[in-house]
């Protein structure tokens, strides 16, 4: 970034005199192999023997002539183009306010944060390592303004046409290569209508609705999003609720599978099934019954009860946590990622922790379809992996396969309880890499560290599976001011912390 970009974007994001001079915008570190031993409570991102990384870009940075880098960067996918470069979708969760824009909920900052949040489509190529393509066309921002419509032609709330996406966690890749991002806690943003009362109940963090009165019903959908184009639609046919992700897989039919988690305490894991090939615009949503082992249809027409509590099945999805718990859903302690092994068709899914229930280590929940088929209605699960300290890790959220039959499993444990009782003994959080076949078949081994408060989240690997492709999300994310940092990751020194997206080179290690 040159230093007019510079001046221009720390005009953009209202910073102060003192962040504008400790910031470093638009660096590409390179970070060699640390050899110290996990657990690491060091404010640095610690990769094992044989692992090195890059930055690939960080909150903030120019991608075009008027867009910038989003914060709190999660989900990644890589869409290749050729063979040696592709589109990188990066999602943005959230936008710190006292580090995009400012506390004081006024207007001003909140139409700054609105531009942080949503998703970045980056194009990237390999000149012997990945980078930025910064003058690339593909480049482009997606955000809590970008117009959208419902699927199916959907109206919802009165409108057809939802503004902008927010709170996208994590999500998944379509075969025909478009992406799903997926909208998780929309109610900090825009507040929750209530499903007895309808009445609406404000955000009590972000209050974005303050000043922008959006329907709570245009949010808490999956997306499918062209990365080639950036033109996308809100699919109705996978509910709504707090998705984690969407993680497809494809029949033998050719028709998509799609599983979900509702990232709260006490809900549930969805499937939704496409009805035609090709497309998720209309399918059949069910939810899962883990004590049956089943998983139970979400159609209006299937049940009496559902006839009796919702007037349409468009009010079903709008409130489908609802209808799930008079099916008999089955309460999971956070259902966060879903991954499906791509040798054996196992559907793992991370269940992070549910403090109401003194859960704050989690598990790795495996399901396995019957006759491994993903349409099947009946299926067995089991506990995979526990967090504590034999395993070494707690409160699991995302993962990712590689081609040589590992399990990538990122932790978030919340930021508040970090070096503190009960995860005083993991350190900051961590990547690891599970292998799940061979002599070390089930050990779970820590690969990495995040710097202090930050979670690592959205692991994606580039199609050779060399590079692991990594967001590093609200390093010091607790400080209390620009003056009182818990983090100065990447930069060091009295920098102010900042998300971004790594690239690691695996060396050996795959
Ligand atoms: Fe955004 Fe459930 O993590
Ligand atoms: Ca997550
Ligand atoms: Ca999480």
């Amino acid at each position: 970034m040159n230093e007019i970009d510079r001046r221009e974007f720390l005009k953009f994001m209202g910073l102060t005199s003192l962040a504008a001079g400790a910031l470093t915008l638009g660096c590409s570190t390179n970070k060699k192999t640390s050899s110290k031993l996990f657990p690491s409570t060091l404010d640095d991102l610690i990769l094992a023997e044989g692992l090195s990384y890059h930055i690939l870009i960080k909150a903030g940075d120019k991608i075009n002539s008027t867009e910038f880098f989003g914060y709190n960067n999660d989900y990644t996918a890589f869409i290749p183009l050729n063979t040696n470069s592709g589109l990188l979708w990066v999602n943005h969760e959230s936008a710190s306010p006292l580090f995009c824009s400012g506390i004081e909920r006024t207007k001003e900052n909140i139409i700054k944060e609105r531009l942080m949040v949503g998703g970045s489509i980056i194009h990237l190529v390999n000149n012997g390592k990945w980078e930025v393509k910064w003058d690339s066309p593909f480049n482009r921002r997606i955000t809590a303004d970008t117009p959208f419509v419902f699927s199916s032609g959907q109206v919802i709330a009165g409108s057809n046409k939802p503004i902008g996406t927010l709170a996208n966690c994590a999500g998944g890749v379509t075969p025909w290569g478009n992406i799903l991002t997926c909208e998780e806690n929309y109610p900090e943003f825009v507040g929750e209508r209530d499903f007895k009362t309808r009445e609406i109940k404000p955000s009590d963090y972000h209050g974005w609705d303050k000043f922008f009165s959006f329907p709570p019903e245009h949010y808490g959908w999956v997306v499918e999003i062209n990365p080639k184009t950036g033109i996308g639609k809100k699919l109705v046919g996978l509910g709504r609720f707090y998705h984690e992700c969407a993680t497809v897989t494809q029949a033998k039919n050719g028709l998509c599978v799609i599983y979900t988690g509702d990232d709260k305490n006490d809900e549930h894991l969805y499937k939704f099934i496409a009805t035609n090939v090709g497309s998720l615009e209309r399918g059949k949503l069910y939810v899962a019954d883990l004590d049956k082992g089943k998983w139970i249809s979400l159609d209006r027409n299937d049940h009496q009860i559902l006839k009796d509590n919702f007037k349409t099945q468009l009010e079903i999805q709008i409130y489908a946590r609802y209808a799930a718990k008079m099916v008999g859903a089955t309460p999971l302690n956070r259902p966060e990622d879903v991954e499906i092994d791509p040798k054996t068709g196992n559907v793992f899914v991370t269940l992070s922790n549910n403090y109401g229930k003194g859960d704050y280590l989690g598990q790795i929940l495996k399901i396995v379809e019957k006759d491994g088929d993903p349409l099947s209605m009946d299926f067995e699960s089991s506990t995979f992996l526990m967090g504590g300290k034999d395993s070494g890790f707690a409160s699991p959220d995302n993962l990712a396969y590689d081609n040589s039959g590992n399990l990538w499993m990122v932790s978030d444990m919340t930021g508040d309880l970090l070096n503190k009782e009960p995860y005083s003994s993991f350190g900051n959080n961590g990547l690891f890499k599970i292998p799940l076949s061979g002599p070390k078949a089930g050990s779970v081994i820590q690969m990495g560290s995040a710097p202090n408060e930050a979670e690592f989240t959205g692991p994606s690997f580039s199609p050779d599976f060399k590079t692991l492709f990594l967001s590093v999300q609200h390093p010091g994310e607790k400080s209390k001011s620009l003056k009182e940092l818990n983090s100065h990751w990447p930069d060091g020194g009295d920098a102010i912390p900042s998300p971004a997206v790594v690239a690691i080179d695996l060396g050996a290690a795959n």
